[in-house]
């Protein structure tokens, strides 16, 4: 097996409630390129840990190395900017705005566009038509191009966590942390999600950390899979391993 280089890497990482320990010392690491799965049953700590890796909640304790820096002590914002984007549990889409305006959005905060002083620019309408195209391939690739026009909130649930993907990636990330992308949609467009996934890994060399219920489906795309429980990490290995493994049965099952 070639060895890849860890883009990013978690280590010691521990969140607490008031006495709750939601992240109790979890250590894991993510090589480029690859999918893994996070897994776990409810509350076992796999948005706490999510969010404490995108910065959206601060660590009481560990590091977090994300291509060769440390951000654990970065905020949303400047990991966003590294490279490092995430979606949801539930879908943070503008609801009132039309589907290409989500889309369009994290495109121009990407640009640094200043709206009083964008339409005095003299590049204005160039880069206008750079956003629209950039938007266009993100909806086309998404199956959602039809439905540009669409306000979101008349999306179906899937449709709803595809747009999500889209705007995840219109930032050019590097990495993307995906809590629940199939949560509450039909078993064909899951997997239809899940294709997506491995079709942006194949072409662009995407890495994803990915949390997920639907196992039977995770563990068809994963390199390797984590499960968390009560806060701590009980298990690791591939998802044939885990599959098989004796306490991720009890957790789930009660064998
Ligand atoms: N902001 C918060 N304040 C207090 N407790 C919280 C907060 N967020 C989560 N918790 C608690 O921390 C624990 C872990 O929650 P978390 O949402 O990380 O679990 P999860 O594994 O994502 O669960 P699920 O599969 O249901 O989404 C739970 O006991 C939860 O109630
Ligand atoms: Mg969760």
């Amino acid at each position: 097996m070639t060895r890849r280089n860890v883009i990013l890497r978690i280590e010691n990482v521990s969140k607490r409630f008031e006495s709750l320990r939601a992240v109790d010392d979890v250590s894991l690491a993510v090589p480029e390129g690859h999918i893994v799965g996070l897994i776990g049953p409810n509350g076992s700590g796999k948005s706490t840990l999510l969010n404490v890796t995108s910065g959206v909640l601060r660590a009481d304790a560990g590091r977090i190395i994300f291509d060769g820096q440390d951000i654990v002590h970065r905020s949303a914002d400047e990991i966003f900017q590294l490279g490092l984007a995430r979606s949801f549990q539930d879908p943070s889409l503008f609801f009132r705005m039309t589907v290409l305006d989500n889309i369009l959005l994290p495109i121009k905060e990407q640009d640094g566009e200043d709206p009083i002083r964008a339409p005095l620019h003299r590049t204005w309408e160039k880069q206008e038509a750079r956003f629209a195209t950039v938007a266009a391939g993100a909806l086309q690739r998404l199956d959602l191009d039809t439905h540009f026009d669409s306000l979101a909130s008349d999306l179906s649930g899937g449709q709803m966590k595809l747009l999500e993907l889209g705007r995840s990636l219109t930032s050019a990330p590097k990495m993307l942390l995906l809590d629940e992308p199939t949560a509450g949609i039909a078993p064909n467009l899951a997997r239809n999600i899940f294709e997506q996934i491995e079709h942006l890994r194949r072409t662009r060399g995407l890495t994803f950390l990915i949390v997920e219920h639907r196992l039977g489906l995770l563990f068809d795309f994963v390199d390797q899979v984590y499960v968390m429980h009560l806060g701590r990490l009980i298990a690791h290995g591939p998802p044939a391993d885990i599959a098989a493994n004796a306490k991720v049965r009890e957790i789930y099952f009660g064998e």
